[in-house]
């Protein structure tokens, strides 16, 4: 079998995307655009990959930093052509086949790229691309054919003339290409042409000129071969992504109630038999375990979820770790560093930051608990504050396990309250109580009897 090698384009600077950002870092459902022709090709697990960077070259890096790959660099954009001459610099010496994939087509799948290099293989070509008929075939580089059918050039949109410019079967920006083939005729390249560019797609003429066989895979599937070079194409890009990343779940036994209201990052994972809501946003690295019930309008970034755990309605979750059937909300928010063990149920408009709560804890109702650590089958009242900031400094509330802190209490920071401790409804516990105790801060109640009436009378 031949060796493959990949070479991922992502220099250009997306001139039509009007932004400061490269267009390979533009995201779709949460990761850089580039991403995605990126795990295709390490899919296919060739010898080398090859990301071809120019613009805003270091950021790609960054962004790409610890992935199996080698950066070469394209000091100045002259096109399609010239990049992938840099690229080869990296394949030195490296013989077989050269899977060429734009950043910027991020949808096309491992099964047409292994299709492709199948293809390819069969047919013993110098090079083989993928083609597509679009009703709509504007800003693509045209397939130009013989009488009989056979491939001759691929004009680009520009430069098309006439009759050309009513052909509808486009280069879809995705190639296999012989490397010594490559290697010979990419130095053959002009810039003799409309955009001045070295453009890959003149080796497709130059092959044929020279009696080399090229081939072109005809796909049926416009979406997955769509370049994004706009923010038009962007969203039906992002649109397109969505719609399959929520198709893979559902097949692996999540339910997704409405899959036109629901967004999930590439990358999440939801555990079997879980259910999910309309308007849920699932983003970077979160896990849903088995058997969830995850509410409408809820957001979760960057956190685990045990099995079995409820999140009710319009519940923000951030960068925190939740055990095993824990519920949390309807109306909570849980910042970032929140560890919530098994069993816990945190109710309706209560706030978390940086807080451990033990297993079988209940914190129901109205709350801020922040820089606390709580202990085991704790209750928290309603209306309970951690008053952890002095207007310096951060300090922290322990409340060990088993107590039970009455509604409307204020704990001022640094304070601990002892194992199996009570607070009397709203005290203001500014000094440690010790385990087993009461305590309780609040002026005596006083009653006056005949009150009301002696004031109706005078
Ligand atoms: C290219 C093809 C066109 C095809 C279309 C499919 C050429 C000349 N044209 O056009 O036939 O229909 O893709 O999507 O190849 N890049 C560099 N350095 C450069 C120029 C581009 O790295 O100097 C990279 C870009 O970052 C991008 C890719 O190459 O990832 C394609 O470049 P782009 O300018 O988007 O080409 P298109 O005009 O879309
Ligand atoms: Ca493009």
């Amino acid at each position: 079998m031949k060796a493959l090698s990949v070479i991922v384009l992502a220099g250009g600077l997306g001139k039509r995307m009007r932004s400061g950002l490269p267009k390979v870092l533009h995201p779709i459902c949460g990761v850089p655009m580039g991403r995605y022709p990126l795990e295709s090709a390490k899919s296919l697990k060739p010898e080398r990959i090859v990301i071809l960077v120019g613009h805003h070259a270091e950021r790609v890096k960054e962004a790409f930093k610890g992935e199996p790959v080698g950066f070469a660099h394209q000091p100045e954009q002259l096109g399609t052509g010239d990049a992938v001459a840099h690229a080869m610099k990296l394949l030195d010496g490296f013989k077989g086949d050269v899977l060429v994939l734009s950043g910027d087509v991020p949808l096309v799948t491992t099964t047409t790229l292994k299709a492709l290099v199948r293809f390819h293989r069969k047919e013993k070509g110098a090079v083989t691309f993928i083609s597509i008929i679009l009703d709509e075939p504007t800003g693509y580089g045209r397939v130009l054919r013989d009488e009989e059918g056979r491939v001759c050039a691929i004009v680009e949109e520009k430069d098309l003339k006439g009759h050309e410019r009513a052909l509808n079967e486009v280069n879809a920006g995705i190639y296999v290409f012989d490397a010594e083939f490559l290697r010979e005729n990419i130095t053959r390249l002009s810039r003799n042409n409309k955009q001045g560019e070295y453009y890959l797609t003149d080796l497709i003429g130059i092959a044929i000129e020279r009696g080399y066989r090229v081939a072109a895979l005809t796909h049926t599937e416009p979406q997955e071969v769509m370049g994004v070079n706009t923010r038009v194409e962007l969203a039906e890009a992002e649109r397109l992504m969505q719609q399959r990343i929520l198709q893979g779940l559902m097949l692996s036994g999540v339910t997704i109630k409405d899959p036109s209201n629901t967004y999930i990052d590439y990358g999440v994972r939801v555990g079997r038999d879980t259910t999910i809501h309309p308007c849920v946003y699932l983003y970077g690295d979160t896990r849903i375990g088995r058997g969830c019930t995850i509410e409408e309008g809820v957001k979760v970034k960057d956190s685990r979820i045990g099995d079995g755990t409820t999140i009710k309605s319009f519940t923000v979750i951030e960068d925190s770790r939740i055990g095993k059937n824990v519920t949390i909300g309807p109306f909570a928010r849980l910042r970032p560093e929140c560890r919530i063990d098994d069993n816990v149920r945190i109710g309706n408009f209560v706030e978390v930051k940086k807080s451990h709560i033990k297993e079988g804890s209940k914190a129901n109702h109205h709350s801020y608990l922040g820089d606390a650590t709580i202990g085991k089958g704790v209750n928290i009242g309603a209306g309970t504050i951690t008053c952890n900031y002095d207007g310096r400094k951060k300090h922290r509330t322990i409340i060990k396990d088993g107590a039970f802190i009455g509604s409307d209490t204020q704990l001022v920071a640094p304070v601990t309250v002892g194992k199996g401790a009570y607070i009397g409804a709203g005290s203001t516990i500014t000094k440690d109580v010790p385990d087993g105790a009461l305590s309780l801060s609040r002026p005596e109640q006083k009653i006056i009897k005949g009150w009301v009436k002696r004031r109706m009378e005078s």
